[in-house]
C-alpha cells in the first residue's frame, strides 16, 4: 500500500508522520517543488522509526512524479496556506492553477489513485478537480469535515468539561468560517443531547468558536494549522485503506443530495476501498437546512470564481 503526498510543508508531512506512526502503509512519498525540502522531512522522518516503532518508508522527493506511480491514494496538500486575516477564499487565483497541475501529474503514474484534496478554498478546489480530471466521483475527495468536527468536538468537551471521548458530534457544509454547519443539534455526550446539558448562548459559542477554528490557530499561529490538519487527513486515508466503512463528512459532488447539485460540500459519507461508497443523508432540523442552503450559496459562489 502506497500513499502519496504532495506538499511537504507542515500539512504533508504531519500527514506522512501520523500515517507512519499508525502502521498501516508500506510506503509514503512527499513531494515538494522545493529543491531537497521533502527529502529532508523524509529523512528526518524516517529517523523517528526506530524511536517510534513504525516500519512505514518515507521518501522523499523534489517534483519527481515518476516516484509516485502506483499509490492507492494521493494527498493534495500543496498551495499556498493562509496569513492571519485572510480567508481561505483569498487563495483562490494561485491554488487553482498548483491544485490542477498536481491532479494531472498525480494521474499520469496513478491512474486508478483515490485523490484527497486539502488545498484552500477547499471544496472549491476539490470540485476543480472534478471538472478538470473527468474522474469518477468516489474517487475525488475532500478533507475538511473531519478536521472541523474534531475541532466541534474539541470545543463541546470544553463547554461540557467532559474528556473528548464522552463526546460526539460532526460539521457538515462548505470548509470556511461562515460555511460551515456544526450539527449542535445532533451532538451528544455519551448518547445523550448535548442541549440538556448546556444552555442555548453556550451551544451557539461552541457553533462560532468551531466555525472560526482554522481562523482563531492562524492568528495564533501566523500560518495554517498543521497537528489537527494531518490527523484529520490520515485518519481519511486509513479509512480508505484499511476499507474502513467509516462514517466521515467530506466535501464531495452532489447530484441532488441535500436538494443541492453541481458542487461539492461537506457531507457524511462511507470511506472504504473504493473512496467515497455512498452518501448519507441525515435527516437535519431546519435551522441546520438553512445553514446548509446559505453554505452551499457560499461554495458556487466560490466556484464562479475558477476559470473553468
Ligand atoms: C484549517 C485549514 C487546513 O482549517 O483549512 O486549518
Amino acid at each position: 500500500m502506497k500513499i502519496s503526498i504532495v506538499g511537504a510543508g507542515a500539512v504533508g508531512a504531519s500527514c506522512a508522520e501520523y500515517i507512519a506512526m499508525k502502521n498501516f502503509a508500506a510506503e509514503v512519498v512527499l513531494l515538494d517543488i522545493k529543491e531537497g525540502f521533502a527529502e529532508g522531512k523524509a529523512m528526518d522522518l524516517m529517523q523517528t522509526a526506530s524511536l517510534n516503532g513504525f516500519d512505514t518508508r518515507i521518501i522523499g522527493t523534489t517534483s519527481d512524479y515518476s516516484k509516485t506511480a502506483d499509490s492507492s491514494v494521493c494527498v493534495i496538500t500543496s498551495g499556498i496556506p493562509r496569513k492571519p486575516g485572510m480567508t481561505r477564499e483569498e487563495l483562490i487565483g494561485i491554488n487553482a492553477g498548483i491544485v490542477k497541475d498536481v491532479a494531472s501529474n498525480l494521474l499520469k503514474f496513478s491512474p486508478n489513485t483515490i485523490l484527497v484534496v486539502v488545498s484552500n478554498p477547499m471544496d472549491t478546489m476539490t470540485y476543480l478537480v472534478h471538472k478538470t480530471t473527468g474522474l469518477l466521483k468516489n474517487r475525488i475527495i475532500g478533507m475538511g469535515g473531519a478536521l472541523d468536527s474534531a475541532r466541534f468536538k474539541y470545543r463541546l468537551a470544553e463547554a461540557l468539561g467532559a474528556p473528548i471521548s464522552d463526546v460526539d458530534g460532526m460539521v457538515i457544509g462548505g470548509h470556511s468560517d461562515t460555511g460551515m454547519v456544526p450539527l449542535i443539534d445532533h451532538a451528544t455526550r455519551n448518547s445523550v443531547k448535548v442541549s440538556e446539558f448546556l444552555p442555548v448562548d453556550r451551544l451557539e459559542k461552541v457553533k462560532e468558536d468551531t466555525k472560526i477554528g482554522g481562523a482563531t490557530l492562524t492568528a495564533l499561529l501566523g500560518t495554517s494549522a498543521w497537528y489537527a490538519p494531518g490527523a484529520a487527513v490520515s485518519a481519511l486515508v486509513q479509512a480508505i485503506v484499511c476499507d474502513q466503512k467509516k462514517m466521515i463528512p467530506c466535501s464531495t459532488l452532489l447530484s441532488g443530495e441535500y436538494g443541492l447539485t453541481d458542487l461539492c460540500i461537506g457531507v457524511p459519507v462511507i470511506l472504504g476501498k473504493e473512496g467515497i461508497e455512498s452518501i448519507v443523508e441525515i435527516e437535519l432540523s431546519d435551522a441546520e437546512q438553512a445553514h446548509m442552503k446559505a453554505s452551499a450559496e457560499g461554495v458556487k459562489k466560490t466556484n464562479d470564481l475558477l476559470d473553468l
